[in-house]
């Protein structure tokens, strides 16, 4: 976070009277004068926040929680702590998934009535499908629904470093993860079953892996753990059983896809020769994200050619573009 939203962070929470965001913003605050070393000034505001030494500890307001873990050889950060404000419907997605997602909602919410008859809310849960399907999405979702901030883990940025520092790198990670209520997202997960054809790689990673499961059947605290991968069927059974729920993220239908234009669309006027229904046909296969790009593309043709509406011709020359960069990707321009 840069230091403007950090402070924007600090007025928002104050004005929501949320002590938990207004806390992490202070902490990102002061590791950001530690870092400059500024340590005075880090230790002035440390004791300005939990009010050390002037107040009996009832007054107090935060207990003391932990500074963001960081790489112990390189120094940079093993997560980020983000925070979200999107609407649940922005989500464009099949009735099940949505359902899906909204009993997880409602089973936190309801964790402490739940726990009265002994069960416990959905609290491990792998995210899975194709890449731009809304992984990531759903978990910025779930943390601006609930109003809890998110801990945004790249598994492969903890792992591909030092291997063998991982493993305690992922235990501050969960040390600090068991200090706090949170939404976790542990994403690109994929990491796990890339490595397989070195063999040594294959057996560090392995060894990783299985202290990570470790770390997360003993996960204590009242968070929710989101691991998100594009590759779930390179994951073996030991992986599936530690998670309580299975989220499966399809590419979107044909009526979907209509959703999705129209949505990405709606902050434009409309031409009435627009045909969605004609671009929703020719999407076949595309992910939302991939119409996302499409549909920004169309509005921004039509904004540079200073129109105030957007046109047939506008989203057609942004799917020609989409299509051109697909080939470049999959090395179909027919150069040798
Ligand atoms: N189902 C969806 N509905 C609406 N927008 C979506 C959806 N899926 C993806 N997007 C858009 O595409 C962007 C990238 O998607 P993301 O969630 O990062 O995909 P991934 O499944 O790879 O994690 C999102 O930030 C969002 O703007
Ligand atoms: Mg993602």
């Amino acid at each position: 976070m840069t230091t403007s939203k950090i402070i924007k962070q600090l007025f928002l929470s104050f004005s929501k009277k949320d002590d938990k965001s207004f806390e992490v913003a202070a902490r990102e605050y002061i590791e950001r004068e530690k870092r400059k070393k500024h340590n005075i000034v880090a230790k002035e505001l440390e004791k300005a926040l939990y009010n050390t030494g002037d107040l009996p500890t009832s007054q107090k307001r935060f207990k003391n929680s932990l500074p963001i873990p960081r790489d112990t050889e390189k120094g940079f950060p093993l997560l980020e702590i983000q925070h979200f404000n999107k609407n649940f419907d922005s989500l464009i997605i099949s009735e099940e998934t949505k359902e899906q997602l909204e009993q997880i909602i409602r089973e936190f919410k309801d964790s402490d009535i739940l726990a009265t008859y002994n069960l416990q809310y959905k609290k491990k849960i792998l995210l899975c499908g194709k890449p731009g399907t809304g992984k990531t999405f759903s978990a910025q979702i779930l943390s601006s629904v609930l109003s809890i901030p998110l801990i945004y883990i790249r598994f492969d940025a903890i792992i591909s470093s030092y291997l063998g520092e991982t493993a305690g790198n992922l235990r501050r990670v969960f040390d600090f993860i068991e200090h706090g209520t949170w939404i976790v997202l542990f994403d690109e997960f994929d990491i796990i079953g890339k490595n397989r054809d070195d063999r040594h790689e294959h057996g560090e990673i392995k060894r990783v892996v299985n202290s990570f499961l470790q770390m997360l059947d003993n996960l204590k605290g009242d968070s929710i753990i989101f691991a998100a991968t594009n590759h779930q069927n390179i994951l073996d059974p030991a992986i599936w059983r530690r998670f309580d729920d299975v989220v499966y993220y399809n590419l979107p239908d044909e009526k979907i896809r209509q959703q999705i234009f129209e949505n990405y669309l709606k902050s434009m006027k409309r031409k009435n020769d627009i045909d969605l229904v004609k671009f929703s046909k020719l999407s076949k296969g595309l992910s939302p994200a991939d119409i996302k790009m499409i549909t920004e593309e169309a509005m921004k043709i039509a904004i540079i050619n200073s129109k105030n509406s957007i046109s047939m011709n506008d989203v057609e020359i942004a799917v020609n573009k989409f299509i051109r960069r697909e080939k470049v990707k999959n090395n179909e321009m027919g150069d040798r």
